[in-house]
């Protein structure tokens, strides 16, 4: 079966997870590098790509890699490479990237450059001059680097994060994708009672209930390659299928969130039941003054604020200290909080058993990992 190389992005730090991700899929030859994971696998794995990713950003097909010096080198390499092989005569292909440490700096130039050599490349095959582009989405990526030309199409559309349940804005939301891997690292059990206090719109129970019930994240919304002649309809149907059977929706976990800001129980619970996991969720208003969970053994996993979005840091650091005197440590429990703040272990008042370097956004944090008691 043919084999296709792909790259996936990520954010800074969740190289690993991904990585791991796409082993379990079954993807082969997987290297992690900074901020992206490259892997090979048949069209069945990069649906399911698509399907099961948490952590990962979108999922790439790599179409060719060149040195590229100069801009004729750039325009005769990617006239080379078999366009047509994905886009058919009315496909819409906008080009985005980035050039780093390169002599192609000006991104838009090379911007212009890719394009030409694709429409000249499409234009010999189907043997016209100008596309109307108002079929299906072929966004091609380019990444220029140390004059390393990589360029790819994005099979996603809309990036893997987001996955149709959070539609509304809110103040100052994790990420998806890295509200999953802050679960993944956490390993909630079949069984767990996960707490958030500061649950926000409530994205890292959603995600610790879909981790722990095994449900694909991408189930419930569209892939640009849904649309491409070279991935079946047939195809996205048989392993969305084979997603809804993996799912275990019987297990005893449970979710518990609370947020001072008596929007967010309402939002949360929405959000919750777009993702098909309110069964096992609850949400309340409360402040974390008053945090004493009624379960004997339970696991917290937290994203307070920081005092760069919301509050400042002396405000923030005022939570950090009433974190540190709720979160009593006791057997049966364990905590997860994600914060930039270098001093929060002191503030907090006990050390971490363990902490891992993240990037929320462009924000260095740490994860602070207390299981020890
Ligand atoms: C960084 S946001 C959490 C975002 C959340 N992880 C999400 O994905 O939407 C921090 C949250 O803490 C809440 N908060 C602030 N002070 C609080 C307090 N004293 N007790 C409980 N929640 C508080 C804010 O209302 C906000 O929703």
């Amino acid at each position: 079966m043919e084999q296709i190389k792909c790259c996936v992005p990520c954010l800074f730090g969740l190289e690993a997870l991904v990585a791991q991700e796409l082993k379990k899929i079954g993807a082969a030859d997987v290297r992690a590098e900074n901020g992206r994971v490259y892997f090979t696998g048949t069209r069945e794995t990069v649906v399911d790509a698509n399907l099961w990713l948490r952590t990962g950003q979108r999922v790439e097909l790599v179409l060719g890699e060149f040195t590229a010096r100069s801009f004729e080198e750039l325009f005769d390499q990617t006239c080379a490479l078999p366009w047509e092989q994905w886009i058919p005569e009315n496909g819409r292909f906008p080009v985005k990237g980035h050039a780093l440490n390169s002599r192609l700096h000006s991104v838009p130039d090379c911007q212009s450059i890719i394009k030409k050599a694709v429409v000249r490349r499409l234009g010999k095959v189907y043997g016209r001059e100008i596309f109307g582009e108002e079929g299906a989405l072929f966004g091609i990526r380019f990444s220029i680097f140390k004059d390393r030309a990589t360029l790819m199409l994005d099979t996603s559309g809309q990036a893997l994060h987001k996955r149709g349940y959070r539609p509304a804005a809110q103040p100052a939301p994790i990420r998806e994708t890295l509200g999953a891997a802050l679960c993944m690292i956490a390993r909630p059990y079949p069984d767990t009672v996960l707490y958030d206090p500061f649950c926000g719109s409530g994205t890292l129970l959603i995600e610790g209930a879909m981790l722990t019930r095994n449900m694909a994240p991408g189930l419930n919304r569209g892939f640009a390659a849904e649309n491409w002649p070279a991935f079946p309809r047939a195809l996205w149907q048989e392993r969305r299928s084979a997603a809804r059977r993996a799912a275990t929706p019987g297990i005893p976990f449970r979710g518990v969130g609370s947020d001072i800001d008596p929007k967010m129980a309402g939002i949360s619970a929405d959000n919750a039941k777009r993702a098909g996991v309110s069964d096992c969720l609850q949400f309340f208003t409360a402040d974390i003054r008053s945090f004493a969970p009624e379960t004997p053994r339970g696991m917290v996993i937290t994203n307070p604020p920081y005092g760069e979005r919301l509050l400042d840091q002396e405000q923030a650091r005022a939570l950090y200290q009433e974190m540190g005197r709720v979160f009593l440590k006791k057997p049966g429990w364990r905590y997860y909080i994600i914060a930039p703040d270098q001093e929060f272990e002191r503030i907090f008042g006990r050390p971490a058993d363990k902490r891992r370097k993240l990037y929320n956004g462009m924000l260095e944090c740490n994860y602070y990992q207390y299981f020890k008691y």
